[in-house]
């Protein structure tokens, strides 16, 4: 133990594994009186606060009562240039994307602009306890510059990449199959592996690109270890009809990708509302990953995720906010409209998944789960504080709970940025919220 190491005393829950496959009662730990042990960013140790303390006697001990410790949640899916249009009115995606995203991203071409975006998203992720996010920028390479420049400052552990968009979108927002190369090509020598942050090769969606930028972009990621790929799939139904259009000789939407080396590990869809089995077997066969955003495919009406099926194909699935289509940063939030979409499948959302979505099936969707997601002796120090106080409501309707999961249901359900007292990354804390 050396000087710098840092104990923190509250409630700790984190995931072990997926309940989907080891059963509720074996996918987490959860120590009512824990202690959490972290040392140059790392975690040291984590279980129950009696024992540990003995173990670090003469450690330095923050106590959170009323709090549960969890790891820092993990966003698939949300699009940095996006902020300002949350919450836009009345619009499915393809008229959405007109009508608000696009005039909004063009703004980025600005570096200014797109530093005090940086700024105000980064804000906002640590605010709702996220700490790690796989994120879109715009066309423009300053906005990912922007963006990893502030992760940077931060020490957090992020993954974004400049949006490819050669044809069927804005004429101030396209680049070329070339050009989209070179500039990913040029931010991918200064980002990636750079502190804790991962460049993702970033096709919007199969529409607004060639099949030559398809192909460049699926040559670039193959040419980096550890890179990342990054796009949309089978989110809206016209959308789908459109694909179909755009490219009448493959079989499905997923077969577009697949066909231009845009699909494997560390593989990214985001949405995949709309997947038939065959996408979902060629998905999970592949070892990609999909992004279910809940508040997204409701907002914009896109439709209801089908998670026991995607996940029954061996589909890695973690939870995006998909702001600004999405309408919360929360992954509380998100994960209480889940549990809603599920409902209306007929299915459930147990509270002990919900916490392996946002935490340790996030970090394995995005094969990050040796560095983050949960508690594990040397896994990197990113978690939360959540106040079990934060409302009235929530104080009070906690007070009620008879069992622990009963509890977590309740904060998932009720809580929001408001809940989350503090957010730490590598150890540092970076959001206090009084
Ligand atoms: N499909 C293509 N672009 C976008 C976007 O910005 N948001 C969402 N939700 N879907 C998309
Ligand atoms: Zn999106």
């Amino acid at each position: 133990m050396s000087h710098t190491t840092q104990a923190y005393r509250a409630a700790i829950l984190h995931s072990l594994a997926d309940p989907s496959k080891v059963g509720v009662e074996q996918s987490y730990e959860y120590f009512e009186d824990g202690l959490l042990v972290v040392e140059e960013g790392q975690v040291l140790a984590c279980g129950p606060a009696e024992e540990l303390l003995v173990r670090f006697s003469g450690v330095t001990v923050t106590e959170y009562p009323d709090a549960l410790i969890t790891p820092g949640f993990i966003d698939t899916h949300i699009h940095f240039p996006q902020v300002g249009v949350i919450g836009s009115y009345g619009t499915q995606l393809l008229e959405w994307l007109n009508t608000y995203t696009f005039p909004a991203e063009g703004r980025f071409a600005d570096a200014e602009v797109a530093a005090e975006n940086a700024e105000v998203f980064l804000g906002e992720l640590l605010r709702n306890g996220t700490t790690t996010a796989l994120v879109f920028g715009s066309v423009h390479k300053q906005s990912v510059d922007a963006f990893f420049e502030a992760a940077l400052a931060r020490n957090l552990r992020m993954i974004a990449g400049k949006v490819l968009m050669d044809r069927n979108a804005p004429d101030f927002l396209q680049d070329t199959p070339e050009s989209g190369y070179a500039d990913s090509k040029a931010l991918i020598e200064r980002w990636h592996g750079k502190g804790r942050l991962s460049y993702a090769v970033t096709p919007r969606f199969a529409p607004t690109s060639s099949s030559e930028q398809l192909a460049l972009a699926g040559k670039l990621f193959g040419e980096y270890p550890g890179l990342y790929m990054h796009t949309h799939l089978s989110e809206n139904l016209k959308e789908i009809d459109w694909v179909k259009a755009l490219f009448p000789e493959r079989k499905n939407y997923l077969d577009v990708y697949d066909h231009h080396g845009l699909i494997g590990p560390r593989a990214v869809f985001a949405h995949g509302v709309h997947l038939c089995d065959d996408e979902c077997a060629r998905l999970g066969e592949t070892g990609s990953a999909v992004a279910f955003c809940p508040t997204s495919n409701l907002f914009i009406g896109s439709g209801l995720f089908d998670l026991p099926r995607v996940e029954g194909h061996g589909v890695r699935v973690g939870l995006g906010t998909d702001v600004g289509g999405g309408t919360s940063f929360s992954q509380l939030t998100t994960l209480s409209e889940a549990y809603k979409v599920l409902q209306l499948r007929g299915e459930s959302l147990n509270p002990f998944k919900s916490l392996y979505l946002a935490t340790l099936g996030g970090a394995r969707s995005l094969y990050l789960d040796d560095k983050i997601g949960n508690f594990a002796a040397g896994k990197e120090a990113d978690f939360v504080v959540l106040d079990y106080k934060a409302t009235p409501l929530l104080e009070f309707r906690l007070k009620q709970a008879k069992t622990f999961a009963e509890k977590l249901f309740a904060l998932i359900t009720l809580g929001d940025d408001r809940a989350v007292k503090e957010t730490f990354a590598a150890g540092r804390s970076l959001h206090r919220r009084d």
